[in-house]
């Protein structure tokens, strides 16, 4: 049967079958105010009225009903307010009684102006919760509404009254999901902020660890640098005097040419010359070793030992002063990671071991591995931690050190960094005893199906 055309009601079967009409029009979808229209129209119809309305009780101001829907009403009747109690409609949704009006004959005046002669008002209530309330209403020359439809309606009103309420329901239930979305959307960009300030974060931590460094490796080229160029004046002063006896002279200088002391000190002159500029190459490879910089920011299959040593060598002028180096490492297989920043790690638990060593003592490497993952421990004999401040050290900004010497962004940024790689970082620290720091990192990564792990160890 169409939706669209409503059975006279007349018989109890009638009524059934509007109720069945009137619910599937609610699924029939649309907006909550057309289908309530619909419902209207279709209840005025099987009741051969010519005219109807619906008046919803307001949630916000709960004395109130407003009309909601209605077929053939005066222009501006739709949206107005009654006030429970006021006019027929008004006082049946206070009483929670229905009335019949089918009395007076109207008069030709009346008739034009459309009076109906006869109307039905119900009131919508879900057992004592008010709803709204209904009226229909014929018009002059038709027959008038008898008891009997009044009570044939009431049970479809009941109907009509869970079909509004729970159209009621399915819009605060729509502005719940909106609300919850509009939240959503706001927690997304606040997240994206937060993301942004940790990527400025993150790149403010690596400038300050490049100023640390520089400065250290600065240190570390000077010394170096220092005797290469001593012994170069001293060599070049050797060249003159040779120079000079090579020429038949008597030597540049003053006293006479000591060839056999010469003989003994120009090698090692030459030594030791070459000696720093070892040092300097090494120190220059480290650097390039620990910073990557010739490679991108993709997974690599790598020796994390081999990052390690090359990070020592870079914080030498913050470690050697402090400690002395205890190697219990065993040969790592080869790791996917991304090195450079794996050796950020290594440089936040070196240089923290170094600082938490109030004058020497002892820092431990050692390392393991099983057939998932690798682990690296850097452990050292400093003062070690209190729960209280070990419970807090992977807070952003979390330092125990004086203003300008620490950040507190170095364990935060190593948490970031080891998690992104889905691996670990266990602690273990005692006050007076010192703390031991263990990174475990997969030997594998998801995200980098394509990179090939070579099997066999690699060499320490
Ligand atoms: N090996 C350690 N021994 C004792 N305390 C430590 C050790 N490592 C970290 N801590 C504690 O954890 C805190 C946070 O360390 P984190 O590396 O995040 O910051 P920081 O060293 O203070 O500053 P930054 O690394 O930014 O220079 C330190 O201030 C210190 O109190
Ligand atoms: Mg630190």
């Amino acid at each position: 049967m169409s939706v669209s055309e409503a059975v006279p009601v007349e018989t109890q079967q009638d009524t059934a079958l509007l109720i069945a009409e009137l619910h599937l029009l609610s699924l029939h979808g649309g907006d909550d105010a057309s289908a309530l229209d619909r419902m209207l129209e279709h209840v005025v119809q099987g009741f051969g009225a010519v005219s109807g309305c619906l008046a919803v009780l307001d949630e916000a101001q709960p004395d109130q009903i407003v009309i909601t829907a209605g077929v053939d009403l005066p222009a501006g009747a739709l949206g107005s307010r009654i006030a429970l109690g006021s006019g027929v409609l008004g006082s049946v949704a206070a009483h929670g009684k229905p009335r019949l009006l089918a009395g007076a004959r109207p008069g030709a005046a009346q008739r034009d102006l459309g009076v109906p002669a006869s109307s039905i008002c119900w009131p919508m209530m879900i057992k004592s919760r008010l709803i709204g309330a209904l009226s229909i209403n014929r018009t002059a020359g038709s027959v008038a509404f008898t008891q009997d439809d009044v009570e044939r309606g009431a049970t479809f009103v009941t109907v009509l009254a869970l079909l509004v309420d729970n159209a009621g329901m399915r819009s605060q239930q729509q502005q719940r999901i909106d609300h919850l979305s509009t939240l959503n959307a706001e927690m997304l960009a606040i997240n994206g902020e937060l993301k942004a300030t940790q990527a400025q974060l993150l790149q403010s931590e690596k400038m300050a660890s490049i100023g640390q460094l520089a400065a250290g490796v600065a240190h570390e080229i000077n010394n170096p640098i220092g005797y290469v160029y001593a012994n170069f004046n001293t060599l070049s002063g050797y060249v003159t005097d040779l120079l000079a006896v090579a020429r038949g002279g008597g030597g540049g200088s003053a006293k006479p040419l000591d060839l056999e002391f010469l003989s003994e000190d120009l090698p090692d002159l030459l030594r030791e010359t070459r000696d720093g500029l070892d040092r300097v190459t090494k120190i220059v490879r480290d650097l390039k070793d620990f910073s990557r910089v010739d490679t991108s920011d993709a997974w690599e299959s790598a020796d994390v030992l081999a990052g390690l040593e090359s990070t020592l060598n870079i914080v030498q002028n913050e470690v050697k002063y402090k400690a002395t180096i205890d190697r219990q490492l065993v040969a790592l297989p080869a790791v996917c990671c991304r090195p450079s920043e794996i050796n950020q790690v290594f440089m936040n638990l070196l240089v923290n071991a170094a600082q938490s060593i109030p004058e020497r003592g002892v820092i431990r490497l050692a390392s393991g591995f099983d057939d998932e993952q690798v682990w690296v421990e850097v452990a050292d004999t400093g003062k070690g931690m209190t729960p209280e401040v070990r419970n807090r050290i992977f807070e952003p900004f979390y330092t125990t050190k004086p203003v300008g010497q620490g950040t507190g962004l170095g364990l935060s940024l190593s948490y970031t960094i080891v998690q992104k790689h889905h691996g670990r970082i266990d602690v273990d620290s005692e006050p007076g005893r010192g703390t031991t720091f263990r990174v475990t990192l997969p030997r594998r990564q998801p995200e980098a199906s394509g990179v090939a792990l070579p099997k066999e160890a690699a060499h320490v």
